[in-house]
């Protein structure tokens, strides 16, 4: 990075435009340096950062004309020569990238470490935070994911919801505006509040996809060869999926390779699509420019917001992006959807820990890519593809294994003579399959089976390839395998039979969906919810990977899997309550999807892992969401965005990290308020800590009435023995709608002693009509402190 030009040289604190004059100036002179200097986007020392003002220095109205050109003058105030410079040249681009209006209480500027050091010695300085990168939440192998529509949840569309009027705001990584899921006929126009711009480009927007604008300010010093503007047009595989995942319009006769799903959807076809363009296709997404979109989102007027990324660590939530703009969302109305992360099943691996964010995890669906492998012997063994199933093999062909390390990359191994006219078996990994799968065309082999991981147990994630080619479960590959082994002259070929609605077991979760442990807040249970996730249809600009495809005629379907792609149906799907519902406050939203998601599968047994085992809460929290119960759940927990300050104090932040996360609400002391546990936070699970003696907790909680006006609920406890549970009255009787009640947990550990590991079970309110169900978890660790500072 440092180039000894620069240390030579440092630029003085002027405008960007100036800068780079000087620049261009100093490489004249010096044509020894042009090829290093030139390879470098970044203007020497200069780096960015997200500078957090305390809390109790605010923009003065009458001394600045507007934010930013506060923010301005804090910046100019480290260097002399700015001041000077601005004057002399207003128009020179400062190194303000972004001057935050209601996100953050700060700005995102390009300091040199001298500059940056003169800066924390002012009195208004709080911190400043060097840049981050955050990424999309899609599985990176096989893109699965989308389907869904109107088949599965067509139950809950009528002719009086399909989310019209509610507008989605997605931070994502571009959206291909022609495809038909963002066709505008038929759609209203957007209401009168909206008002948020299409940038790029004027002519792509309309009643569907109202709003697109882009957000590269801050990417564009760390990642070269960003367009200016960059169009997202054109490109975002994954911003395209999220989007008509959560509000694509119907697109009749939509398939994946004949593997046909008939009419496509989002969760809510009639919901406008506002996009914001955060992320940048294999680079990431800056901190910055999310800050600054979900800015001006905000104030856009956007009902819910879909952020299907997050950073690989669980970030401090006053330093964390989709913390503090989830914030800002909920203090301004708008729900917030953020996917859990695609690092499990290993614990402690989930990010998007805030309280006040809805926090996805992802399952598997009832759909299935069926297809068999035909074995010489006679044996069928079943595993899926996404061949069209008019695909024919025909008879059996020698089968043949990859001698060298089975992963069928190795070209200096696999020659033409050994496995032409051949079907191939191959363990997942080691490249992208598709490329594996080109790679074996080139020599020759008629069909690849695919041996998925261990550790996905029965989840098959398939992908188009460009030979025939039929995904196993890894205990369906061994069988092959020991065929292989065994047989004299090993056959194979393939039978092809579409999608199929049977799954033995679902939903189950992903293997991959990220698993808590909260680590920033053990006394909460994160993720909230799980979601569909894996294998999912929606639309893309073109089915990435398989060349000879690319010009397939439009509509493009294609299958990607991750947490991504779970978040967005919950943003969908809160749009559909949202409509029905307008005053329904986020966290009203959130308990309605909570209280009513679904801890069984079709079977009507607990959902289960990978492993074969139930699902621990730390995987699935709340449950499957189930959209028809969440529209009337019966009770209610509620919360104000303030509400959570008592907490954020009993977790012990810092005046200043309290007041940065709610700002612009006026800053707070803890000292004068009462600190909440964590455990007696409104929230429509409950968590309590047990780690010393006497092994008691007690957990306070208040429900609203949104079912019907006279009901009376009863509870029921369901829990292990190891624990006893006493809740008081374990009768409330509401006479009016919005009536609060307030009832208490206490917990106990059954023998007074130290539990020997988590304890989970369920808390039910039941009326004869609503079933309104808390995950009860029981942690026996308090983790570490979620105060934790991390120094800059
Ligand atoms: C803020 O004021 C400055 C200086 O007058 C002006 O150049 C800039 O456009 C204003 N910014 C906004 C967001 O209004
Ligand atoms: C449609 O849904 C709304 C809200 O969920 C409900 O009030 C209405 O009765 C439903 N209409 C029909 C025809 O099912
Ligand atoms: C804007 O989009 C339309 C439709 O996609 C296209 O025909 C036109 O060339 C685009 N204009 C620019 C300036 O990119
Ligand atoms: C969908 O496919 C059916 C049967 O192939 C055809 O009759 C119909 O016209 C198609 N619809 C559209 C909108 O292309
Ligand atoms: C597959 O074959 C059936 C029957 O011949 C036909 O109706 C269908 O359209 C074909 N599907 C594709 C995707 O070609
Ligand atoms: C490939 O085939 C050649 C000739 O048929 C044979 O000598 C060689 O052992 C084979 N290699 C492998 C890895 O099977
Ligand atoms: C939830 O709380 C907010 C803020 O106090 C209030 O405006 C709203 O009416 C409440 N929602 C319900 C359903 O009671
Ligand atoms: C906050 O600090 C107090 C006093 O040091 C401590 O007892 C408490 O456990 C801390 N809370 C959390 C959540 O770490
Ligand atoms: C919890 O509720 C009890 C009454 O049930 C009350 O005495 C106590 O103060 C409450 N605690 C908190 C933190 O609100
Ligand atoms: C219920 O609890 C809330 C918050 O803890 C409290 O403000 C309210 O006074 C309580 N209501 C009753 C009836 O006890
Ligand atoms: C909590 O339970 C785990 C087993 O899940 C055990 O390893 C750990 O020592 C226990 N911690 C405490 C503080 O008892």
């Amino acid at each position: 990075m440092d180039n000894p030009i620069h240390t030579r040289f440092t630029l003085p604190c002027l405008g960007l435009r100036a800068a780079a004059a000087v620049l261009l100036l100093l490489l004249l002179l010096s044509p020894a340096a042009i090829t290093p200097v030139a390879s470098h986007n970044d203007h020497g020392e200069h780096k960015n950062y997200l500078v957090i003002v305390r809390s109790r220095y605010e923009y003065d109205k009458n001394v600045h004309k507007n934010v930013s050109s506060w923010h301005a003058s804090l910046l100019s105030s480290v260097c002399d020569t700015a001041k000077e410079v601005l004057e002399a040249d207003p128009t020179a681009i400062s190194r303000l990238i972004y001057s935050y209006r209601t996100v953050v209480n700060g700005f995102a500027a390009r300091m040199t470490p001298e500059e940056l050091d003169k800066m924390s010695k002012m009195e208004w300085f709080d911190r400043a935070l060097p840049e981050q990168t955050f990424h999309l939440l899609t599985t990176r192998t096989p893109h699965m994911l989308g389907l869904m529509g109107g088949r599965r949840h067509g139950g809950l569309w009528n002719t009086s919801n399909m989310g019209e009027g509610v507008i989605i705001g997605i931070l994502d990584d571009g959206i291909y505006a022609g495809h038909p899921s963002f066709d505008g006929a038929g759609m209203q126009p957007p209401p009168a509040k909206w008002k948020g711009r299409c940038d790029f480009n004027k002519t792509v927007c309309n009643n569907k996809l109202i709003g697109a604008r882009s957000y590269f300010e801050s990417a564009k010093w760390k990642w070269k060869g960003l367009r200016d503007p960059v169009l997202p047009i054109a490109e975002g595989q994954h911003g395209t999926h999220t989007s008509s995942t959560a509000a694509g319009a119907f697109v009749p006769n939509a398939s994946v390779f004949g593997n046909g799903l008939g009419t496509a959807a989002g969760m809510a076809p009639r919901a406008h699509i506002a996009f914001y363009q955060v992320c940048y296709e294999d680079k990431g997404c800056d901190r910055d420019d999310i800050l600054a979109a979900v800015d001006d989102a905000i104030g856009d007027g956007v009902d819910i917001l879909s952020l299907s990324l997050g950073h690989e660590d669980a970030i401090d939530f006053s330093d964390d992006p989709v913390s503090l703009a989830g914030y800002t969302a909920i203090l301004n109305g708008v729900f917030i959807c953020a996917a859990a992360g695609n690092t499990g099943p290993s614990p402690s691996t989930l990010v998007n820990e805030a309280p006040w964010l809805l926090t996805v995890g992802a399952s598997t669906t009832d759909r299935r890519f069926l297809a068999s492998v035909k074995l010489g012997d006679n044996v069928q063994i079943d595993g899926e593809s996404l061949n069209d199933p008019n695909t024919t093999m025909g008879d059996l062909v020698p089968l043949v294994r990859d001698v060298s390390d089975g992963l069928c990359v190795n070209g200096n191994v696999l020659k033409a003579q050994n496995v032409s006219g051949k079907i191939i078996i191959c363990e997942a990994g080691g490249d992208v399959s598709t490329a594996k799968a080109k790679m074996l065309k080139g020599i020759g082999v008629v069909g690849m089976i695919v041996v998925t991981p261990e550790l996905f147990g029965p989840v098959i994630i398939p992908r188009p390839h460009a030979i025939p080619t039929v995904q196993v479960s890894n205990a369906a590959g061994q069988k092959i395998k020991a065929y292989i082994h065994k047989a004299r002259g090993p056959t194979a070929t393939f039978v092809f039979k579409g999608a199929a609605f049977n799954t033995p077991r679902s939903p189950m979760v992903a293997p991959f969906s990220s698993r808590g442990p909260n680590r920033r807040s053990r006394g909460i249970l994160k993720p909230d919810i799980i979601g569909p996730g894996v294998n999912i249809i929606a639309g893309v600009p073109s089915i990435e990977d398989v060349d000879l495809l690319r010009n397939a005629e439009v509509p493009r379907f294609d299958i990607k899997s991750g947490t991504s792609m779970a978040a967005p149906h919950l943003s969908g799907i809160a749009a559909l309550i949202k409509h029905a519902h307008p005053t329904w406050s986020p966290a009203v939203i959130k308990s309605a999807l909570m209280t009513t998601a679904e801890p069984n599968d079709n079977l009507r047994k607990p959902i289960q892992d990978v492993n074969g085992r139930p699902a621990n809460l730390v995987a699935i929290g709340a449950g499957h969401v189930n959209p028809k119960k969440a529209m009337d759940p019966g009770l209610v927990y509620n919360m104000t965005a303030m509400g959570y300050v008592p907490y954020l104090c009993g977790l012990n932040y810092t005046d200043d990290k309290v007041s940065t996360i709610i700002y612009p609400e006026p800053p707070v002391s803890c000292a004068k308020l009462s600190r909440l546990e964590q455990d007696d936070l409104n929230y429509p699970s409950i968590t309590v800590i047990l780690n010393q003696p006497p092994f008691t907790a007690k957990a306070n909680r208040s429900v609203t009435n949104v079912g019907a006006a006279s009901s009376t609920y009863t509870v029921e406890v369901n829990v292990p023995a190891s624990v006893t549970v006493e809740v008081n009255p374990p009768k409330l009787t509401f006479k009016a709608l919005e009536e609060v009640l307030n009832y208490s947990v206490t917990i106990k550990s059954a023998n007074g002693q130290a539990l020997t590991g988590p304890v989970e079970g369920e808390l039910k309110w039941l009326s004869g009509k609503y079933v309104v169900r808390s995950p009860i978890l029981v942690t026996n660790e308090s983790g570490p402190s979620p105060a934790e500072t991390r120094k800059p």
